[in-house]
């Protein structure tokens, strides 16, 4: 296999954000519940039933490569959704602000992740893991389009203000 001095680290990032999958369905719940917006709630809604999938991606990624599907805590996942809680408390009595808020929280979780399949994807591809690179460039994909959308519906409602 080219490029075998990856491999530990490919498993340890795979590792990673398979706690961190794991950690964020708990966080996704919250921030549909706390969502003002229908169309951000259901944002929210949507992107939980997609990190479903991509947790079992993931097994499957592990499974091509022969390994147990094991997650391991993420410090990163954790100290983001604790701050991402943080502010919702924060704004909870400013229905204005809470979604902007809630929208700022949820693109520091997707640029994570992006950051991290972006550099497992990279790894694969330079070690030959086809399908690997393949089921794992698709959840990219989709954390980008996820980050794509809250970006949007930040343009169109949850950041504009009443006109005075
Ligand atoms: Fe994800
Ligand atoms: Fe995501």
């Amino acid at each position: 296999m080219p490029n075998a001095h990856l491999h530990e680290l490919l498993v340890d990032e795979m590792r990673d954000i398979m706690g961190a999958e794991r950690q964020l369905l708990k966080g996704l719940k919250k921030l549909a519940g706390a969502a003002e917006s229908p169309t951000l709630k259901q944002a929210f809604e949507e992107h939980y039933d997609q990190t479903e999938n991509h947790i079992e991606r993931l097994k499957s990624a592990f499974l091509n490569l022969g390994l147990h599907a094991r997650g391991k805590k993420c410090k990163a996942m954790e100290g983001l959704l604790k701050e991402a809680e943080e502010i919702t408390e924060e704004f909870e009595d400013s229905p204005a602000v809470l979604d902007a808020a809630l929208i700022a929280a949820a693109q520091k979780v997707e640029h994570y992740e992006i950051a991290s399949y972006g550099c497992i994807v990279t790894y694969a591809e330079l070690m030959e893991h086809r399908e690997v690179k393949e089921l794992l460039g698709q959840t990219l994909a989709e954390e980008k389009e996820t980050d794509e959308r809250l970006t949007e519906i930040a343009m169109t409602e949850a950041n504009v203000g009443e006109a005075v």
